[in-house]
């Protein structure tokens, strides 16, 4: 039975028209997103997700989206365990995720997994804004990559992603650099075979970085916000000009409307090989 169907009778046909019966599971926690007109019943409608989830031990809500610095999604504990380190599996891998003081989304799973099948034996990975971890140990644990550096700048993000290098038995293969990626990434000019840029918000002030970090016909996975009704086109001209102004040129190799964002805006990813 689903949240709205569990709360037939409890909720008027007002209320369960406006419930968002979606929500985001990381592990033991649950995620769910309360319209102001029902704030006055969120604990009715945690403790019936509590009732219907026996996984759950925490509810807790969304109160704001990714913002700041570090892209964090503000969350208060409805019910359950105050505690909101998650334990969390994907795709075979484990994750500990300190939500509210980490960015992660359960969400783009299917995207790291696309990622990983495209990575060749042999390797370097590079991921800029790697968060606590989740692209890295997914493509180490899916391909035959040699390497893979996540960089980094949020202290938590960084402690969570040393663990889960741990928890995954990938000392060897998988780094974690802490800092500003413009300036940790110095380090590596021309080391990567790929480079994969998950921040949407940000991510165009770094490929100038990105391009700098390439190795000869090395692909880059650029993420953006974009206009749904043209998605590709803009953003595609804006990358290849960064690309021109740095003596490169870049094949599109593949482009997709990873999310809708909201009604007029969609996040994408253009694939690109970098010459
Ligand atoms: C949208 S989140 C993505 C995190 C991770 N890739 C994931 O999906 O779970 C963007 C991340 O990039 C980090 N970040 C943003 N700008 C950065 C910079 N200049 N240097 C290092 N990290 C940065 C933020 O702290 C945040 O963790």
């Amino acid at each position: 039975m689903d949240l709205k169907a569990a709360l037939k009778g409890k909720l008027s046909e007002k209320q369960l028209a406006i419930l968002n019966k979606s929500f985001d599971s990381v592990g033991q926690v649950a995620i769910i997103e309360i319209p102001e007109e029902l704030q006055k019943k969120k604990k009715l409608i945690a403790e019936t997700l509590l009732k219907q989830n026996k996984q759950f031990k925490t509810i807790a809500e969304k109160v704001s989206g990714a913002g700041g610095k570090y892209r964090i999604k503000k969350l208060k504990v409805i019910i359950g365990s105050k505690s909101l380190t998650a334990e969390y599996r994907e795709s075979g891998c484990s994750f500990k995720v300190s939500l509210g003081k980490v960015y992660f989304s359960p969400r783009f799973g299917t995207e790291r997994l696309r990622l990983a099948k495209l990575v060749q034996p042999k390797e370097n990975v590079g991921v800029f804004f790697a968060g606590c971890g989740p692209y890295c140990i997914v493509i180490m644990k899916h391909s035959k990559a040699t390497s893979c550096v996540g960089f980094e700048w949020n202290p938590v993000a960084v402690k969570d992603f040393e663990e889960n290098i741990r928890k995954n038995k990938m000392q060897t293969q998988v780094q974690a650099v802490k800092g500003d990626v413009k300036k940790t990434a110095e380090k590596f000019k021309g080391k990567f075979d790929r480079i994969i840029m998950p921040s949407p918000s940000n991510a165009i002030e770094y490929f100038k970085t990105a391009l700098q970090c390439c190795k000869k016909n090395a692909v880059i996975h650029y993420y953006c916000f974009s206009e749904t009704s043209g998605p590709f086109k803009k953003r595609l001209e804006e990358v290849k000009k960064i690309a021109r102004e740095n003596g490169k040129s870049l094949k599109l190799l593949d482009s997709k409307v990873v999310r809708p964002y909201s009604k007029e805006i969609c996040q994408i990813v253009l694939d690109l090989r970098v010459k």
